[in-house]
């Protein structure tokens, strides 16, 4: 499958290993309360209990709604953050810059969520076809962003951009993969910060 950005489009500022720029934990919050707030309401909306999660991109954090009864795993490049998470039942590190297969069993998520992090992908469309593997007919794939970004890290397609060409361009990576009904972008102020979710759905079999 061909890759949705182009070499151009995927170069970064900094070009240090990812593994390198994240070895240190960063136990602080990348967006504001009512951002935090809005994407836990939103998630309350689409999960239900039961549900097993993957929490792409993970960190110390998840925004999940404190009710939620179901299975979280993280996936993110910090041990320590992914240790620290309190909503986690397991966790993996793994850098998707380097390895674009995601180590899990076909159609065995109800959900993937993605939060703040979309932006340093830098083979979306390879991250996308296989987070829709790993999906199940059905379930519901939440990417979220807001105007935040570690500037050095984002990809140059992504700094270019302004917020709705961005939620454009996550759409994109959604349709490469042919696997995902028509996606769905919220688009709002939350607080001072835009709040911005594209969410899609596994196109049921
Ligand atoms: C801005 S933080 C967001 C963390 C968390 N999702 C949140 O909502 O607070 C970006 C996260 O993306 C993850 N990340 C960045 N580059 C990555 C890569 N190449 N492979 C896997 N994860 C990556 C890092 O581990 C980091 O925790």
């Amino acid at each position: 499958m061909p890759e949705v950005l182009s070499d151009v489009e995927r170069t970064k500022l900094l070009q240090a290993d990812d593994a390198e720029f994240y070895a240190q934990p960063r136990f602080v919050h990348h967006v504001e309360r009512p951002f935090r707030d809005r994407l836990t309401r939103l998630y309350a909306t689409e999960l239900a209990d039961g549900h097993r999660v993957l929490d792409l991109m993970s960190s110390w954090v998840s925004h999940l709604p404190e009710s939620f009864d179901g299975e979280v795993v993280g996936h993110g490049l910090n041990a320590e953050e992914l240790a620290a998470n309190e909503s986690l039942d397991d966790w993996v590190v793994q850098d998707l810059n380097a390895d674009q297969t995601l180590p899990f069993e076909d159609a065995s998520f109800d959900a993937v969520l993605c939060a703040v992090s979309v932006q340093y992908l830098q083979y979306p469309g390879a991250v996308f076809a296989d987070l829709a593997r790993v999906l199940r007919p059905g379930g519901v794939c939440v990417v979220s962003f807001s105007n935040r970004l570690f500037v050095q890290k984002a990809v140059r397609a992504w700094r270019e951009r302004d917020m709705d060409a961005r939620a454009d361009l996550v759409c994109r990576y959604v349709e490469s993969t042919g696997a995902f009904d028509a996606p769905e972008v919220v688009r709002e102020m939350a607080g001072s910060e835009p709040f911005y979710a594209v969410v899609a759905r596994r196109t049921r079999e």
